[in-house]
């Protein structure tokens, strides 16, 4: 309790205010007593939620943490622990990392725990993001890291999402999901280049299956809004032989080109991709609205085999998402869905057989 004596010019007494701050775990109560009467105002503030980055010290999570930190993916007024993990040899870097998330001074950091050990970074978690991977080169397929990667959900991510989920029964699969919000995120951006808009007036683009060269990026369903208007995206475009070829192609290969321009893998983009993911599992997806993710495909009714990690469209509300159902899908979508169903069966066994002989 505190007592407040408060002499404004004004008013010729002196008012006395007792404030109370009863704190329930989330909650504070400050009750403020006047001569006038009693006020009481209930102030809500969520619990800290624990969130561990993997790859911590790596270029994706260096854009990721400040997001995360800063209030951009989890609400302004969600207070966070961030657990940081990373391999032995990168604890130096780490410390960089840490020491600058600690210079950022943001408010909403409860703490922060940087650590090379799994059983102290895997405990009592409310979001684990696997960004940690060993990042292909030039002229690598993203599949070539299968085997670099079998604890880790980096690239290739689909796959290795699977892998995690098998190796974690005792989360719900649905709980899992892989990245392919970048390509989605590509896939808008093209289209809103091509007809001079922005990439927020464009929605609803899928990206079906793997995060590789065979993904589908498919815009049939996709709307774009022009001069106030929605309208359909081939209907826009009027270009049908770009949208089956270069448009495709383009976003199949955009992780490719960003490499052998910077020499690096995408990071920026990946981070801000990981961002908008999280944030729509979070805080639903917007009416009217949905985005691609790898989830496993148990169940879906576009006839992708169960049992792989694939990327839908779907949409979420309370934190689960559902696969948007009864889209059309022409010859042309059946046999890009199909040709890239068939890649992340190939990588299933590949990484399964990996498995079993480790
Ligand atoms: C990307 O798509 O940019 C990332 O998956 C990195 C890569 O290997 O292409």
């Amino acid at each position: 309790m505190a007592l407040l004596m408060v002499h404004h010019p004004l008013v010729q007494d002196t008012v006395t205010l007792i404030f109370t701050i009863t704190m329930a775990p989330g909650t504070m109560v400050l009750t403020i007593t006047m001569a006038l009467g009693t006020v009481a105002l209930t102030i809500t503030m969520p619990e800290p939620i624990r969130v561990l980055v993997t790859g911590a010290a790596g270029q994706i999570a260096y854009s990721l943490l400040y997001s995360i930190g800063n209030g951009s993916v989890f609400g302004k007024d969600q207070p966070i622990i961030l657990v940081l993990l990373d391999i032995t040899p990168m604890m130096g870097v780490l410390d960089g990392v840490l020491m600058e998330l600690q210079d950022c001074a943001l408010p909403l950091l409860k703490d922060i725990i940087a650590t090379d050990k799994e059983e102290v970074a895997f405990k009592d978690l409310d979001v684990a993001v696997l960004v940690g991977s060993m990042p292909r080169r030039e002229g690598m397929e993203r599949k070539d890291l299968l085997k670099a990667n079998v604890i880790v959900v980096g690239n290739p991510a689909n796959t290795n999402c699977l892998t995690a989920s098998k190796s974690a029964p005792s989360i719900p699969k649905e709980n899992f999901s892989c990245l392919t919000r970048l390509d989605h995120n590509r896939a808008k951006s093209q289209i809103a280049l091509k007809l001079g808009v922005t990439a927020d007036d464009v929605k609803n683009v899928i990206i079906w299956g793997n995060h590789s060269s065979t993904q589908y990026p498919d815009v049939n369903h996709a709307k774009v809004k022009l001069q106030g208007k929605e309208v359909g995206v081939y209907e826009a475009l009027k270009d049908d032989s770009w949208l089956k070829g270069e448009f495709i192609t383009t976003v199949q290969q955009r992780g490719a080109a960003v490499i052998k321009a910077r020499k690096l893998s995408s990071a920026m983009s990946a981070a801000k991709a990981i961002s908008d993911h999280i944030r729509d599992i979070w805080f639903g997806t917007p009416e009217g609205e949905f985005v691609s993710m790898g989830v496993i495909s148990d169940g879906n009714s576009y006839g992708v085999p169960d049992d792989l990690l694939y990327s839908f469209p779907v949409v979420i509300k309370n934190k689960s998402w559902k696969f948007v159902e009864g889209l059309p899908i022409n010859d042309f979508s059946r046999e890009k869905m199909d040709l890239t169903a068939k890649e992340l069966a190939e990588e299933k066994e590949t990484a399964f057989e990996f498995l079993s002989s480790a």
